[in-house]
């Protein structure tokens, strides 16, 4: 089925200057990005994305981490977008991630990972709604 997906380039790949080749990965393999904007999250704002990992021993250093500086934040389209999105990043931690992942090529550590992504349609339309307004999404 065709799905969306949110996906975030953290701050240490905007700081590398890889959006573009990052956007090529989506692009060369059937993701279509509908919506974008680039920010610098406020640590409200991080802590409220990332609710969920709250309890989580790694949550302070992760807040700290993506309020460090701008990241990119898109929706991509496409068959099957979640798992694809997945696939193309790679595993969380860059050291197990497969080589020609964006992890493996891009990221330094479990924290600055370079990217993420939704990691089922339910949490991805509960993502996507967090940074974009219905209006701003411009499918087809
Ligand atoms: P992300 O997909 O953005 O979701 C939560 C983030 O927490 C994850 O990527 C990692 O960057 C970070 N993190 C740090 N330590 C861990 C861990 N032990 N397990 C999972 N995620 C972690």
């Amino acid at each position: 089925a065709v799905e969306r997906t949110l996906s975030i380039i953290k701050p240490d790949a905007v700081a590398k200057n890889v959006i573009g080749k990052i956007y090529s990965r989506f692009e060369d393999n059937g993701l279509k990005i509908i919506a974008a904007r680039m920010i610098h999250l406020s640590r409200q704002e991080a802590e409220g994305f990332y609710a969920v990992h709250r309890e989580r021993p790694f949550f302070k250093d992760l807040v700290e981490f993506m309020i460090s500086g701008p990241v990119m934040v898109q929706v991509l389209e496409g068959e099957g977008a979640v798992l694809k999105n997945r696939d193309l990043m790679g595993a969380t931690d860059p050291k197990q991630a497969a080589p020609g992942t964006i992890r493996a090529d891009f990221a330094q550590s479990i924290d600055a990972n370079a990217v993420h992504g939704s990691d089922a349609p339910e949490t991805a339309a509960v993502e996507i709604a967090y940074f974009f307004p219905a209006l701003n999404v411009y499918s087809r």
